[in-house]
C-alpha cells in the first residue's frame, strides 16, 4: 500500500498532521517519494511551506493551522476530498503541554485541557470527519502514540494519559470500523524538537533520528497486521 497499485488511477492520498519537522516530515518525505499525494499541516505556515515545498511529486497541499481548531480540520478534510479522498490518516501532531514537564501536582487544568484537546480530541475528531473518505478507500489510520502512554514516568502524566486515551480509542475504532486498519504506534525516542523540549538543556544527540522509525510505519502500511497498538522498535529489523 505504500506505493500506488498498478491498477490505481489516482495517487493514494495521505493526510499527515504535524508535517513541518520531526517524524511527520520524515514520513511525509518517504510517502511522497513513493508516489503519494499529501495533505499536511502544522501551525507555523512558513516553516511548513519551507520544509515541504521540495517534496517529490509536489506541490502537495500544506495547510497551516491548529489541529485543535474544528475549522482547520474541516479544511484538511475538504482538501483531501479534492484529491480524491484520504487513503491514510497519520495523526502525528502533538504537544507536551509544558516544558519542562510538570508533576501532576503542578499541572494546571488549562494546560491539561490543551494537552487532551491536541493529543486526544483533535485526532479523534479528524478521524471521524475523514471516516467517509477512509471507508470508501478501505483506508488506514496511524495514531502516533508514545511509551509514556504505557509506562508511569514521573512528570509524563498529562501527556501520557492523553496518549493512553488515544491508544484505547484506536482499539475501539478498529473494532467499530472493520473495513479500516487502525493502529496506535509508539515510535520510541527520537532526536526531535519535542524530545529536546522534554529534556531541556540535555544532550539528546544519542537518540535516533526520526527517519529511522519510518520503515516501521511503512511496514505497517504494507502489511496486514491486525489493528492495535505496536512499538516501532518491535517492527524494525534487529541491527546485525
Ligand atoms: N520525539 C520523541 O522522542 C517521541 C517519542 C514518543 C512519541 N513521540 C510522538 O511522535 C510524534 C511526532 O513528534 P516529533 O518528536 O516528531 O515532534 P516535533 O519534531 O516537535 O514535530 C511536531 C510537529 O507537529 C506540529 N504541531 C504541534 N502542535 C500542533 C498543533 N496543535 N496543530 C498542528 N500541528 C502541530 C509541529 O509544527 P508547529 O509547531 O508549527 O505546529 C511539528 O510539525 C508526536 O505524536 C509525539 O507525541 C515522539
Amino acid at each position: 500500500m505504500t506505493s500506488p497499485r498498478p491498477d490505481q488511477e489516482r495517487c493514494p492520498v495521505a493526510v499527515v498532521t504535524g508535517a513541518s519537522r520531526g517524524l511527520g516530515l520524515a514520513l511525509a518525505t518517504e510517502l511522497a517519494a513513493r508516489g503519494w499525494s499529501l495533505v499536511m499541516d502544522a501551525r507555523l505556515g512558513d516553516a511548513l511551506t519551507e520544509s515541504t515545498r521540495g517534496l517529490p511529486g509536489g506541490p502537495h497541499p500544506a495547510v497551516a493551522g491548529d489541529v485543535a481548531d474544528p475549522a482547520h480540520r474541516r479544511e484538511l478534510v475538504d482538501v483531501a476530498a479534492e484529491l480524491g479522498g484520504a487513503d491514510l490518516l497519520v495523526n502525528n501532531a502533538s504537544t507536551l503541554g509544558a516544558s519542562p514537564l510538570p508533576a501532576f501536582a503542578d499541572l494546571d487544568a488549562a494546560t491539561y485541557l490543551r494537552l487532551l484537546e491536541v493529543n486526544l480530541v483533535a485526532p479523534l475528531a479528524l478521524t471521524a470527519a475523514l471516516l467517509p473518505q477512509l471507508r470508501r478507500n478501505s483506508g488506514v489510520v496511524l495514531n502516533i502514540s508514545s511509551d509514556a502512554a504505557a509506562e508511569a514516568y514521573e512528570t509524563w502524566g498529562g501527556y501520557g494519559s492523553a496518549k493512553a486515551g488515544l491508544d484505547h480509542a484506536s482499539r475501539v475504532l478498529a473494532a467499530e470500523e472493520p473495513r479500516l486498519r487502525v493502529y496506535a504506534v509508539d515510535p520510541g525516542d527520537m532526536r526531535t524538537q519535542m524530545h529536546q523540549d522534554a529534556f531541556p538543556g540535555e544532550d539528546i544527540s544519542d537518540r535516533p533520528l526520526p527517519g529511522s522509525v519510518v520503515p516501521a510505519l511503512l511496514g505497517i502500511l504494507d502489511g496486514d497486521l491486525p489493528g492495535g497498538r505496536y512499538r516501532a522498535a518491535d517492527l524494525l529489523p534487529v541491527p546485525a
